[in-house]
């Protein structure tokens, strides 16, 4: 299966998390890019593209939304995951709220996707980092295995 794995990140956890998909993916033809050189062209020809963002704001980056609005995904396998903060980390109760309220980014991805035709292949996952910078908590990377299996 040829697999795209394509993130944003910041502080490199989201990139850290989409690493460690690759490697799960072990035996798969994968490519692994930074969203900045996405192309429709590398969409078409892969069998699966998993999309990577960290969670700003409650919702996906700029650029990450920008990718899923302007490319077409008709009939494309996808899965998506986030970045996240850990709402028991979360000490302000306002904030707490909002974060409830309004959610993540992968939902959101995964919500936009479907609409344009893509198909998904596992539903989404969120991967808790510790400070707003990082690092992930321990057990994303064995998280992200489990995950990964449910890929291929
Ligand atoms: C400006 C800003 C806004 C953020 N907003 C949220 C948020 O709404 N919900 C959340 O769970 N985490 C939020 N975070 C924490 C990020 O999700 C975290 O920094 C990110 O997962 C780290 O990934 P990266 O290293 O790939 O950038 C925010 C962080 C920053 C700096």
């Amino acid at each position: 299966m040829k697999v795209l794995i394509t993130y944003d990140t910041f502080y490199g956890n989201t990139q850290k998390v989409a690493e460690s998909v690759q490697a799960a993916l072990i035996g798969n033809e994968t490519e692994l890019i930074r969203i900045d050189i996405l192309t429709q062209d590398k969409i078409d020809n892969a069998d699966l593209v998993i999309l990577g963002s960290p969670t700003r704001a409650f919702n996906m980056t700029k650029k990450i939304r920008k990718a899923i609005r302007k490319y077409t995904y008709t009939g494309k396998l996808f899965w998506v995951f986030d970045t996240r903060a850990n709402i028991k980390d979360v000490e302000s109760k306002t904030l707490l709220k909002l974060v409830e309220h309004f959610g993540y980014a992968a939902e959101k991805m995964e919500k936009i996707l479907l609409k344009k035709g893509a198909v998904k292949k596992a539903d989404y996952s969120g991967y808790f980092v510790k400070d707003t910078e990082g690092p992930l908590y321990e057990d994303v990377l064995d998280l992200v295995k489990i995950d990964v299996k449910k890929l291929i």
